[in-house]
């Protein structure tokens, strides 16, 4: 089974990314051929600047190795290095309808918070089922706000197969319900764009001044409260096991409960359970060279399998002429 996830590279990454996503690759690598990348180009729809890009694409790598993910077990490569992505985009692009672009939840949520609407911006689903359908995925794990991307990477390669010939496998998106929408700190989804995010990799002050900010209400001390309408038992379950997911419950509900012990309780949950991976970054910083090294034998091994796709692809659309 071959599956397939992408990250922008963002600099710094939060608990979203990692429950949304991250980790459930680190689990696939285990029982299924993985391919995993680094989203530059789709990154270039929003930055516009080259040091930052560039930076920000060693610095998710670091990130992605020092959580788990083992280029012995899987492909981690950058998107810009295997051109043959943006050959199909543009092909896609020819199976795309204007229209569709301009109504995708992604597009107009960006536009409405101000990001110029270019045509990278509009276009970006289509850069997005290249990168899904180039590698003939089966299995795409992703956080439900890309879920209507990978529908239509669905659509273009049925489309795709019905013009010119079978070619594409139908890929199938992944969301796992439980994690689907990761809460920030004011209880809306956590993103970048909302400022309420809580880094994986943030000092240990940093992370108790934002887990101090979580939004609870306003009820008594002495007060029973509900666990299941509390972000911060939303996030207290994501580190801890049945038991104590059940202990936590017990405590809400009898009352007496400190929303600000629970918060001191999580700032060390988390710092521990980021620990190993903490150390590892720091290892791997020390050595920018082996990350790139890593990235480009990954990128070797995903151009193979890109090269036989387009070699398909060329053919069934006429790309490829005469003997
Ligand atoms: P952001 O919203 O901070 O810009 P991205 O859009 O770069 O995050 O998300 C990268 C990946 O992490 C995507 O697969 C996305 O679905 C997942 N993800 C991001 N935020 C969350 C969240 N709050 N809950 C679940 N998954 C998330
Ligand atoms: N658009 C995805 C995001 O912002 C990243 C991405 C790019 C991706 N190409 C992909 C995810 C292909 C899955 C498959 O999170």
């Amino acid at each position: 089974m071959r599956v397939l996830s992408g990250i922008q590279p963002s600099g710094t990454f939060h608990l979203g990314n990692y429950f949304g996503m991250i980790r459930k690759m680190i689990e696939y690598q285990e029982k299924a051929e993985l391919l995993c990348f680094i989203a530059n180009l789709h990154a270039m729809t929003t930055v516009f600047n080259g040091s930052r890009l560039a930076r920000d694409t060693i610095e998710a790598a670091t990130t992605l190795l020092s959580l788990g993910l083992d280029p012995s077990k899987s492909i981690l490569w950058v998107q810009s290095d295997v051109p043959e992505v943006t050959e199909l985009t543009w092909i896609l692009s020819n199976l795309t309808p204007v229209g569709l672009l301009g109504r995708c939840h992604s597009y107009k949520d960006k536009v409405a918070k101000g990001i110029a609407a270019n045509h990278g911006l509009l276009s970006y689903p289509v850069l997005m089922a290249a990168d899904i359908l180039l590698y003939k995925t089966e299995i795409v794990p992703v956080g439900k706000d890309q879920k209507q991307h990978v529908e239509i990477a669905r659509d273009l390669a049925t489309k795709f197969n019905h013009t010119f010939g079978e070619v594409f496998i139908i890929p199938e998106p992944e969301i796992e319900e439980g994690v689907a929408v990761i809460p920030g700190t004011d209880g809306r989804k956590m993103s970048k764009s909302y400022g309420n995010t809580i880094d994986i990799f943030c000092e240990k002050d940093v992370l108790a001044k934002r887990l101090m900010g979580i939004v609870t209400d306003s009820s008594p001390v002495e007060a029973p409260k509900n666990p299941d309408r509390c972000n911060l038992f939303k996030l207290y379950s994501l580190f801890v096991d049945t038991k104590q997911k059940h202990n936590m419950r017990e405590r809400y509900l009898c009352g007496g409960l400190k929303y600000s012990d629970v918060k001191k309780e999580l700032t060390e949950i988390i710092w521990q359970y980021f620990s190993t991976a903490r150390e590892k970054r720091a290892n791997l910083s020390q050595d920018p060279g082996e990350i790139s090294r890593i990235l480009k034998l990954g990128a070797e091994k995903a151009r193979d399998i890109a090269s036989k796709t387009m070699a398909q692809v060329r053919t069934k659309t006429g790309v490829a002429y005469g003997a």
